[in-house]
């Protein structure tokens, strides 16, 4: 090796982080270097909480110090429960014990209305990014680019976007999903109807309101990739024979397209796909919407049982 090489391999050796960062760099490289340099590794949890601190000794006395969150089986065991429990009780909201119907862990609460709300400590099933919608396949050249009937698949969702729910008093639940669990608001027309997004990303909403005189469930919506999809979906439960619903059509808010299908109930099940994406780093300023404008783009008549509680007393529910 020649003196001019020995010298650019210290230079490289005293400069670790442009090593670490450069493209070359492989992340079994990193971990090599990291055992050459790293002495000891000191990890201390806080308590039985998710909070776990690390202290990273380096060769040559160097310390670095990281906090990590750690999953963890009970909500009682997060940092944040008695705040969590604090804001429950500031709200007025009551703790409650299980629903009869429901596996028990967690902290039950009614929320203003009395639904049953559980909460569990879970990793975040909603998603961290915008789902990328799955195009259909570009057509060969000289054929169609449609599929036929018998070819066309089924439709299947990936998630639960969101649930829409109606309540006596729009304002008052956002103000409680809001203050004492965290949802934020995402946009509203007046007091007539609410939706409510996750801090940690999600659609543009999670959980919407809809003023009624009572509560009750409206729709739950499940996100399918695309539009072709909420088309087909639209066909499998009208053959199926669930021909009641609302759309194909396209919302304002949350801009998804949708197919609304009439359970036997009489709440509805949506198909959706492409809702708006508030990201944890997304600045979203709510919009007060004007009701009349901001239902949907384009799509049929809304048919009258599409706006009935069918859960609420007066109508026998
Ligand atoms: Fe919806």
């Amino acid at each position: 090796m020649t003196p001019d090489e020995q010298v650019a391999i210290r230079r490289l050796a005293e400069d670790i982080p442009t090593l670490w960062t450069a493209p070359t760099t492989t992340a079994a490289d990193r971990q090599a270097i990291a055992r050459l340099m790293l002495e000891r590794v000191v990890i201390t949890v806080a308590g039985t909480s998710e909070k776990v601190a690390v202290v990273c000794h380096w060769a040559g006395g160097v310390q670095t110090h990281h906090s990590l969150r750690r999953p963890v089986a009970r909500v009682s065991q997060l940092s944040t429960h008695a705040a969590l429990r604090q804001r429950i009780a500031k709200s007025g909201a009551k703790e409650a014990p299980p629903h009869p119907l429901a596996d028990a862990p967690g902290l039950w609460v009614r929320d203003p209305d009395g639904t049953h709300i559980q909460v569990i400590a879970a990793d975040k099933v909603s998603p961290a990014t915008r789902d990328v919608s799955v195009s259909p396949p570009p057509p060969t050249p000289g054929k169609g680019a449609a599929p036929s009937r018998s070819k066309a698949g089924k439709a299947r969702p990936q998630r639960l976007s969101h649930v829409l729910l109606f309540s006596p008093d729009v304002p008052r639940s956002v103000r409680f999903y809001s203050e004492a669990l965290g949802l934020r608001l995402s946009d509203n027309s007046g007091d007539i109807i609410a939706f409510m997004h996750g801090a940690h990303a999600s659609d543009h909403h999670m959980l919407a309101f809809a003023k009624s005189d009572a509560p009750g469930l409206h729709h739950s919506s499940w996100a399918v990739p695309s539009i072709e999809d909420v088309g087909i979906g639209m066909q499998q439960m009208e053959d199926a024979g669930y021909k009641e619903g609302w759309g194909v059509g396209r919302h304002v808010i949350g801009s998804n397209y949708f197919r609304y299908i009439r359970d036997p109930w009489g709440s509805f099940a949506e198909y959706s796909a492409g809702i708006d994406f508030i990201g944890a780093d997304d600045e979203w300023i709510p919009q007060d919407h004007p009701l009349e404008d901001s239902f949907y783009v384009w799509g049929p008549s809304t048919p009258d049982y599409f706006i009935e509680n069918h859960e609420s007393p007066a109508r026998g529910g």
